[in-house]
């Protein structure tokens, strides 16, 4: 099995001594990877953009992989600040404020007058915008609720490219075929795991994120349109690296890592539904058709052999640690 530049759109790749722990699981077998802007204090300027990418080129190395730039939104941008951005973005995240991660800066209140300079330029420029959906509710319901902001958004900026960001819930699978200009990125835990995996037995913080996996009839909703590569559908890890003690303590970082093993993970997951013909869409072709990108050429060859997963990558555990796949990276090419 080969996948022609995989791209991993949705990824966290931190900063400083993390950063240089974790991007090689990355940099190895993608081609590149939309990179998150949650850090402290968020990525909001040019300077803060260009300084952070020198940052990850340097921990990646001699590695062929491209860091697709993102700005942390704020509402106060304005369509100059916004032009003079466009060569060294892909796109602008928002995060509602305080609903993840370092995201105490976002937005609160969806008011679309509040947002409309901001939104008006981004679509004007043809700049796409990342959402983390969910509302302060219950936290089952926080994706679901935040339906109606996303069909809001949708209507009053019917040019703008808006993709929502790690859907977990039939709700947003449905909004794909409902409004054009919809798109979406989906883990590869959400399409495996439902909250039961989480907290149905004993608590397993390590599959422990947000948003929160959900009910089985979700994940079949996302298995649906990742395995026939819904071409308004993504491959977007949010492989978010927490330090072990930071995961298995009272008071649990919410992200799952998956980057070292999220190639074998979905050959294997695509494979078992006889799908193998739409993972190289689902990993790449969807992506450079939505964000109009050119990746640099990369052939990961997948073989069916046994990998264990080891236990700690640098100090983070993975997803499945100790336990074995049935496909490993064989090898890559440019
Ligand atoms: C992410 C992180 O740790 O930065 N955590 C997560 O649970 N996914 C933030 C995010 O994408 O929500
Ligand atoms: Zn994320």
């Amino acid at each position: 099995m080969q996948l022609n530049a995989p791209l991993d759109m949705h990824l966290h790749l931190r900063d400083g001594e993390m950063l240089h722990n974790i991007a090689h699981a990355s940099a190895t077998t993608f081609s590149g990877g939309l990179i998150m802007p949650n850090l402290v204090p968020p990525i909001q300027t040019k300077e803060a953009v260009i300084a952070y990418k020198n940052r990850i080129l340097d921990a990646i190395g001699n590695e062929d992989f491209t860091p697709y730039m993102t700005l942390f939104f704020l509402p106060t941008y304005d369509k100059a600040f916004l032009s003079s951005m466009k060569a060294y973005i892909t796109a602008i995240k928002l995060y509602p404020a305080g609903i993840t991660t370092n995201s105490e800066g976002g937005v609160s209140g969806f008011d679309v007058e509040t947002l409309r300079p901001t939104l008006e330029a981004m679509s004007q420029l043809d700049i796409p915008l990342c959402i983390h959906g969910e509302t302060n509710g219950f936290v089952m319901d926080r994706e679901a609720e935040f339906a109606t902001i996303y069909e809001r958004l949708a209507t009053a900026f019917p040019k703008l490219k808006i993709i929502m960001e790690h859907i977990t819930t039939k709700t947003s699978v449905a909004l794909l075929d409902a409004y054009d200009n919809l798109y979406a990125t989906i883990t590869l835990h959400h399409l495996l795991i439902t909250l039961d995996d989480v907290a149905g037995g004993m608590l397993q913080p390590h599959l422990f994120c947000k948003p929160i996996a959900k009910r089985p009839e979700d994940r079949e909703a996302l298995l649906k349109v990742a395995l026939e590569a819904h071409p308004k559908v993504m491959f977007g890890s949010d492989s978010a690296p927490h330090p072990k003690d930071a995961k298995e303590a009272c008071g649990c970082a919410a992200g799952v890592f998956t980057a070292p093993i999220a190639l074998q993970v979905l050959t294997a997951l695509f494979e078992k539904h006889h799908a193998l013909n739409n993972l190289q869409a689902f990993v790449s072709t969807n992506a450079q058709n939505i964000y109009g990108i050119t990746p640099i050429p990369k052939i990961v060859t997948l073989e069916k052999k046994n990998f264990t997963v080891p236990q700690t990558y640098n100090g983070v555990v993975p997803m499945y640690a100790g336990e074995t796949l049935s496909y490993s990276i064989q090898g890559v090419s440019s």
